[in-house]
């Protein structure tokens, strides 16, 4: 059945800093969407992606990113909030790519140091999914003080965020399935 074929969805780690606390949030979701039936997953670090930096845009588009993307029906992208916005490194990298993201699902993960779960970063990327085309969901999953959220090794120190990410991924699935259906019946003429 259409329905039950295989979802790929990445998880974008959308910082490279030294010690960022967002590693163990997109680990933990990537995990928890590992563990569903007929998802497959795959953690993208932006740290290891070779690209440069005195160019933008699709001049430096990494094949391997753009392969992973076009082959997705959906992504997360874990971002910590800097200044309540977002990295420049993750923007650099989503402005790789254009048409691997139109008319694909995206969730959207914000962590913070302070009491807000990346609110304002998630606030501030919202615009720049709606222009890459993605299509965003109304669940977000909010990562505050996230120092108290995981140990310094990166467990979860509060079982609450399974039952939030459950909530998200539920979402995000739905919307995937549902764009893949789209993409693949519904004619734009
Ligand atoms: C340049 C910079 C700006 C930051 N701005 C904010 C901010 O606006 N709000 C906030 O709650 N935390 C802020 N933080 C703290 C991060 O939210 C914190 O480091 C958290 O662990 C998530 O980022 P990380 O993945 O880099 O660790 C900032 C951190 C850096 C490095």
């Amino acid at each position: 059945m259409e329905i039950s074929r295989t979802l790929f969805i990445p998880v974008i780690l959308g910082t490279a800093r030294m010690g960022r606390m967002s590693l163990h949030a997109a680990r933990l979701v990537t995990e928890e969407l590992s563990k569903r039936n007929g998802v497959e997953t795959d953690l993208i670090d932006i740290a290891k992606l070779p690209l440069p930096t005195n160019d933008a845009g699709e001049a430096i588009k990494d094949l391997d990113f753009s392969s992973k993307i076009s082959n997705a029906d959906a992504v997360v992208i874990v971002s910590p909030e800097y200044n309540h916005g977002y990295p420049g490194l993750l923007k650099h990298v989503l402005d790789s790519c254009l048409k691997e993201y139109i008319h694909k699902a995206v969730g959207i993960v914000g962590v913070s140091a302070g009491p807000f779960g990346g609110v304002r970063v998630i606030q501030n990327l919202l615009p720049v999914m709606r222009e890459l085309g993605l299509v965003t969901i109304f669940w977000d999953v909010n990562f505050s003080n996230v120092q108290k959220t995981f140990s310094a090794k990166g467990d979860l120190l509060d079982e609450s965020y399974i039952r939030r990410i459950d909530k998200f991924l539920k979402e995000l699935i739905w919307m995937a399935k549902t764009l893949r259906h789209g993409r693949e019946q519904i004619s734009l003429d």
